[in-house]
């Protein structure tokens, strides 16, 4: 019962140690659920949703809930570049950008490049963790607010 829950803990539905994630290629329907994540984060890119259609898109399935995405696109022969991803708060810290990432490159060989904020220390930790490396910081690279942006690369081989 919601007026049970402890102070601080989520509303979110709880996920179980059991409930892997599925990764799928993300269609239509997927939108609103995905512009809710998108809404909810503020970390993350905010593209227009209906665009990640023209992209390589993946949804994660955790239950019946779609719990993360990502967007990434291939901009040369052997260099993808990571345009968003996002995790849903309560599906956090259970594999979901993981299993999605690793279904996005699994049969890809070459450069994987993205850009984040600098002040965005969990994506930072995450790529790492990923075995993404900071290459190069490119000083006033967003707006609102403004940040710098941090380079990362990764080589899939
Ligand atoms: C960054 C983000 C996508 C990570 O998603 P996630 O599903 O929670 O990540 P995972 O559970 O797959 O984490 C895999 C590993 O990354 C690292 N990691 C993830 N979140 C971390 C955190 N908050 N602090 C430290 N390390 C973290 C850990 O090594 C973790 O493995 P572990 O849980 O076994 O220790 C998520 O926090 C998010 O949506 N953030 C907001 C949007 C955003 O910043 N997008 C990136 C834009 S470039």
């Amino acid at each position: 019962m919601p007026g049970n829950r402890a102070p601080g803990t989520s509303a979110f539905p709880k996920v179980g140690r059991d409930a892997r994630p599925k990764v799928r290629l993300g269609v239509s329907a997927d939108l609103p659920a995905v512009a809710a994540i998108q809404q909810a984060c503020p970390e993350a890119a905010r593209w227009p949703v209906e665009d990640y259609l023209d992209q390589e898109f993946l949804v994660a399935i955790v239950g019946n809930s779609i719990a993360g995405f990502l967007v990434c696109r291939t901009v040369a022969p052997g260099e993808k570049e990571i345009l968003n991803l996002a995790v849903a708060h309560g599906f956090r810290r259970h594999g979901v950008a993981r299993a999605l990432l690793n279904r996005a490159l699994e049969a890809f060989r070459g450069a994987v490049f993205l850009e984040v904020r600098e002040s965005n220390r969990t994506a930072q930790e995450f790529y790492n963790a990923m075995h993404f490396e900071a290459v190069s910081r490119r000083p006033n690279y967003y707006d609102s607010p403004p940040d710098a942006a941090i380079v990362m690369k990764f080589h899939s081989c």
